[in-house]
């Protein structure tokens, strides 16, 4: 059920960001959720930025308003191509996030918003490690997604919107120290804020 129903939600982009745009009004609406990440870091037209797992450029399109030099990636070509057609500033590329295509030490700033809940235990730390060996010494990495709620009222919206559009991968994200993880493969500092009842994680990391 859940698959199918997110199959649809990434076939039709219009699903997709009324979705997005529902669940985002916990935290105060869309462009609050796209900036929350992004708030009191210093990006400049010369950060070189990622948007890892970009998707049809929802977060891409935040992004390009920083910098000049951002890149989107993603393994769907269907996503690849919606965000071309939105988001014209950036450049994109078709890739696995575990396996990406950058020389060490390419990017200032790694984002990625609402797709590591996706990933299995092992495509999640081969991520980490990815975008570990790609920042820059001193670069960032910004992730929002979900996180087990603090407010038990958050709990029902939460459990739903997983039954209807997640499998377990979702689930299994709410288990995991995403903090513990980054530290472990080596970043210097890890702060981490919640929002929406505390069901929204934004973490930032430091290489
Ligand atoms: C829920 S969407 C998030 C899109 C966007 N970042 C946002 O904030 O709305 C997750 C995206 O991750 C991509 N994705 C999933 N697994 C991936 C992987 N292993 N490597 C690269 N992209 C992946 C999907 O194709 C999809 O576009």
């Amino acid at each position: 059920m859940a698959t199918i129903l997110r199959d649809l939600s990434y076939r039709y982009q219009w699903l997709y960001d009324s979705i997005s745009n529902v669940a985002a009004l916990a935290v105060g609406g869309e462009k609050r959720f796209r900036q929350l990440p992004l708030q009191g870091l210093s990006i400049s037209p010369e950060t070189r930025v990622l948007d890892l797992c970009c998707g049809s450029g929802q977060a891409t399109q935040y992004l390009v308003q920083y910098s000049q030099h951002v890149t989107g990636l993603d393994a769907s070509p269907r996503s690849i191509d919606r965000a071309k057609a939105n988001v014209p500033q950036a450049d994109y590329i078709e890739a696995f996030a575990q396996d990406i295509p950058f020389d060490d030490n390419t990017f200032d700033l790694v984002h990625t918003s609402a797709a590591l809940h996706e990933m299995d235990a092992d495509t999640l730390n081969r991520i980490i490690w990815e975008v570990f060996r790609i920042l820059k010494p001193g670069g960032t990495f910004t992730i929002a997604d979900f996180h087990s709620p603090t407010n038990p009222l958050f709990w029902p919206g939460l459990a739903a919107f997983f039954w209807i559009f997640e499998t377990e991968t979702a689930w299994n994200l709410l288990q995991t120290d995403l903090t513990g993880l980054l530290s472990a493969v080596g970043f210097q500092r890890c702060d981490r804020t919640l929002h929406a009842g505390g069901s929204l994680q934004v973490v930032r990391a430091w290489k």
